[in-house]
């Protein structure tokens, strides 16, 4: 474990500290056993991850004195689903995992989201770690407590909200990443930079992952803080998703979800431009900061089509859908249009 370690601490229905720094993997089990004192834990993740990170993970967590037992299904999208999430229930109930134990969920968001369902419902919910390996993870999913799983009807129609006990960022572990799925991830900053002048500004530097992801967990701590339970003011976090829900739908969800909400900012800059919310200079310089974050971004479909994919999202209520507009660099406002309108308005 290197020095440079920074902390963020979540002030959400559970209290929780986010551990951002490098060579973490290293020191789970000590990191855990701060926070945690369960005799039995799930080691679960995804098989690309398991090959790259789980021998670490569970070495250090039996050094610091831990049962462990390790649940790996198939990487991908597709496995966030009941089969795999009643698989997960199954392997806690045979290997006895009680209340007073715990779960941890190594991986991208994929791992995150239904590890962390499985665990807010198995017993009625048990704690759990969150160890995001993906940039998309440790910026967005593994924070602020969103699990989910989805239906063969769309993306994360069931979940709970379900506080983590702890977050582990290592960020060596982005250096294992694909190009692609890196790219993902920094198409999810695109919408931190749009909604953070900070993270705005680094963007511009030559910046440090550690601190690019510590920006952009610290400002989704404050939005988490301000509104767990998404009333109102976390819909901010929804920049850009609602056509991106639309492009990822009409892409068979091929599309990875970074790249369609960066697709999905450059529609509602466009729109905010023509509204006369930003005027022509902010939107270049804007537009910008989404390029060089998701730079080969182009999307493949009609905003027609767009509008029309996106309306099972769940930010729809009844004929009205609530879209985050941008003002400016760290001024995004939401607008309630009419379902109707909404092909007008955006495009
Ligand atoms: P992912 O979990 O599918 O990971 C992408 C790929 O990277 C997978 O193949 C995985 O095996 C691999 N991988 C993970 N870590 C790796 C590493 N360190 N080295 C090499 N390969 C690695 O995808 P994701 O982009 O991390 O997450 C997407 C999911 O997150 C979606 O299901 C989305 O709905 C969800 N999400 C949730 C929230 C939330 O608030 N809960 C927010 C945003 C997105
Ligand atoms: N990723 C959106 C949220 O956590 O609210």
């Amino acid at each position: 474990m290197t020095n440079n370690v920074k902390t963020i601490r979540v002030k959400a229905s559970g209290e929780y500290d986010v551990i951002i720094g490098r060579g973490l993997i290293e020191s789970v089990g000590e990191l855990v056993k701060e926070v945690c004192s369960a005799t039995k834990i799930a080691l679960v993740t995804d098989d690309t991850v398991d090959a790259l990170y789980s021998k670490a993970v569970e070495s250090s967590l039996l050094s610091s004195g831990y049962k462990v037992v390790k649940f790996v299904f198939p990487h991908g999208e597709e496995s966030k689903n009941l089969i795999t999430y009643g698989n997960i229930l199954n392997f806690l109930a045979e290997n006895e995992l009680t209340r007073t134990d715990a779960l941890v969920a190594l991986g991208g968001g994929v791992v995150g989201d239904m590890a962390g369902f499985a665990a807010a419902t198995y017993l009625r919910g048990i704690k759990y770690i969150q160890i995001p390996t993906t940039l998309l993870a440790q910026i967005d999913s593994s924070v602020g407590g969103k699990t989910a799983i989805d239906l063969p009807y769309g993306k994360n129609l069931v979940g709970a909200f379900c506080q983590p006990i702890r977050v582990i960022c290592d960020i060596n572990a982005l250096s294992t990443l694909p190009q692609d799925v890196l790219g993902d991830g920094m198409g999810e900053t695109a919408k931190y930079a749009l909604l953070d002048k900070k993270v705005f500004d680094l963007l511009k530097t030559d910046y440090d992952m550690l601190d690019l992801v510590y920006l952009c967990v610290d400002y989704k701590r404050q939005v988490v803080e301000a509104d767990e339970f998404e009333g109102g003011f976390r819909k901010l976090l929804n920049l850009g998703h609602t056509p991106a829900h639309g492009i990822e739908r009409l892409s068979k969800y091929t599309v990875p979800h970074g790249k369609a909400v960066a697709m999905g900012l450059e529609i509602i800059l466009n729109a905010s431009l023509k509204h006369g919310l930003i005027n022509a200079n902010e939107f270049e310089e804007m537009k910008s900061a989404v390029k060089k974050c998701a730079p080969e971004n182009v999307c493949p479909f009609d905003i027609k089509d767009i509008c029309q994919a996106s309306l099972t999202d769940k930010k729809r209520s009844g004929d009205n859908i609530s879209l985050i507009m941008v003002h400016g660099v760290g001024d995004c406002r939401p607008v309630k249009i009419k379902i109707s309108d909404m092909w007008e308005y955006l495009r």
